[in-house]
């Protein structure tokens, strides 16, 4: 071993260092996480180079002057808002996702609507040959003589490549492919993707090169290497759905140019990715209307309102604990409201499976969906419809109060452009809210209010 060399095991999970070899992580608890890497105790090259921003003196900030971003768009405008309206010069930007969930497929189409405008762009794939990336881009269309295509690992050359070709915006499928000759690490290993990252940051930050780059997801839902990645990007956006589904959602979870929380939904055709302009109409397409069990209530991702349907099964049980299958939502939010349910409503649910789901395999965390949950079970478990036109919103405390919500007033604009003509929203929102015109907007103090009017 060189004398300015060291080895570290790292965990391959979350990061985590140590001198010696554990057989669990201390700090992610994941068991047989650690492998021997070496590293060099001068891991970059570019660090005696001069700083990111050029400016080597601290200065007083309001005397930085600041021109107007000039952000380039790619075209597909769910993509270029969650992006926070466009790309910002310099930023990198993590796509992460499952395999074949179509991060690929998006790079391709948003290069293009680059190129197109005359940008010259660069997809550098570690893991497809140049004839397997003309083959997807014949079927997406997605030709033009702007778009360089190159197959390769090295970093090394990459970055001598984007000296001499000097593109407009530059995309790495995928960052756990790339390979750096200073480790002796394999790629994909936490100190290659960190330094690949690390390199490929400063790079960006230097040229003005936009940068995205791809990176896959373990079994568990973070990025490979994630912790370490995260932090030097500037924007992380992930790309979920079901592979089953069609529907796939872009979400920004980290920007610094934009709103977080975000999203873009995208449909997956045989030609490639569609943007869904409207998805409240989509995800509630295949609604059965007067069927008990099915709600429609309304989520806020970013900026944008979505409504969408729940849907409660609740069934005797005929196993000694009763089951609570719960997909989109969050688990635990679900078990507490059921709770409150069977203590403020008296339903005995402690006897009843309870099956739950988003429709269109989306998923959303948002408390003010609580009240469509509770009427989704409730529903169900009376076997009572709920009227057509209508539509729950509200955050549920563990008293079945029904607690203030943000965005009320988007909320209820969307339910109406949609066509519903009746929702209950919380009591202490309606207060402070302007009327809306064709809707009937109802406060509600607590759930047994709400059971009430629904039942
Ligand atoms: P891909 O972009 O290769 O996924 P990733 O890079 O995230 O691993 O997407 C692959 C999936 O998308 C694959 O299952 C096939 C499907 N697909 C389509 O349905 N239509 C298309 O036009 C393309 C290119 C892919
Ligand atoms: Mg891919």
């Amino acid at each position: 071993m060189k004398k300015n060399e060291k080895t570290t095991f790292i965990c391959q999970s979350c990061g985590y260092q140590t001198p010696k070899w554990m057989g669990k992580c201390p700090d992610c608890n994941e068991w047989q996480t650690f492998v021997e890497e070496t590293q060099k105790k001068e891991p970059c090259r570019f660090d005696k180079t001069g700083s990111i921003s050029g400016t080597q003196e601290p200065v007083p900030i309001n005397s930085i002057e600041l021109i107007k971003e000039h952000r380039l768009l790619t075209g597909i405008k769910e993509f270029d808002r969650v992006l926070g309206g466009g790309l910002v010069s310099g930023s990198l930007v993590l796509i992460g996702g499952d395999p074949g969930i179509g991060k690929s497929t998006l790079m391709l189409q948003a290069l293009h609507g680059l190129a197109i405008k005359g940008c010259k762009v660069l997809y550098v794939s570690g893991e497809e040959s140049i004839k397997q990336i003309k083959i997807r881009s014949e079927r997406l269309s997605t030709a033009s003589s702007d778009m360089l295509v190159v197959s390769e690992i090295d970093l090394e050359t990459i970055i001598s490549m984007v000296d001499k070709y000097k593109p407009g915006v530059l995309v790495i499928d995928s960052i756990q492919t790339m390979f750096n000759g200073d480790l002796n690490s394999a790629p994909g290993s936490v100190s290659q993707v960190r330094e690949s990252t690390m390199h490929l940051m400063l790079m960006a930050k230097k040229t003005g090169i936009p940068t995205f780059l791809v990176g896959h997801v373990t079994k568990d839902g973070a990025i490979a290497g994630p912790r370490i990645m995260e932090h030097m990007v500037d924007t992380v956006l992930y790309f979920e759905g079901d592979r089953n589904h069609v529907f796939r959602i872009l979400r920004a979870v980290k920007n610094r140019f934009g709103s977080t929380n975000e999203i873009g939904v995208f449909e997956m055709k045989d030609k490639g990715l569609d943007e869904v302009t409207n998805p409240s109409a989509v995800f509630l397409s295949e609604r059965p209307e007067n069927t008990p069990g099915s709600i429609v209530t309304a989520s806020v991702e970013g900026t944008r309102p979505i409504l969408i349907e729940i849907q409660g099964l609740a069934g005797n049980t005929t196993l000694g604990t009763p089951r609570r299958t719960i997909l989109g939502l969050d688990h635990n939010r679900v078990s507490l409201l059921v709770a409150v349910m069977e203590r403020k409503l008296g339903f005995q649910l402690m006897g009843h499976d309870i099956f739950m789901n988003v429709a269109g395999g989306v998923r959303v965390d948002e408390p003010a969906v609580d009240m469509g949950i509770i009427a989704a079970v409730a529903s169900s478990f009376l076997d009572r419809s709920i009227a057509g036109g209508t539509v729950v919103i509200g955050e549920v405390g563990l008293t079945g109060e029904v607690r203030a919500i943000s965005h009320t007033d988007i909320r209820v604009s969307e339910i109406k452009k949609m066509g519903f003509t009746r929702c209950l929203v919380p009591a202490s929102n309606l207060k402070r809210m302007s009327a809306i015109p064709g809707i009937e907007v109802i406060g509600i103090h607590n759930i047994s209010q709400a059971m009430e009017i629904l039942f």
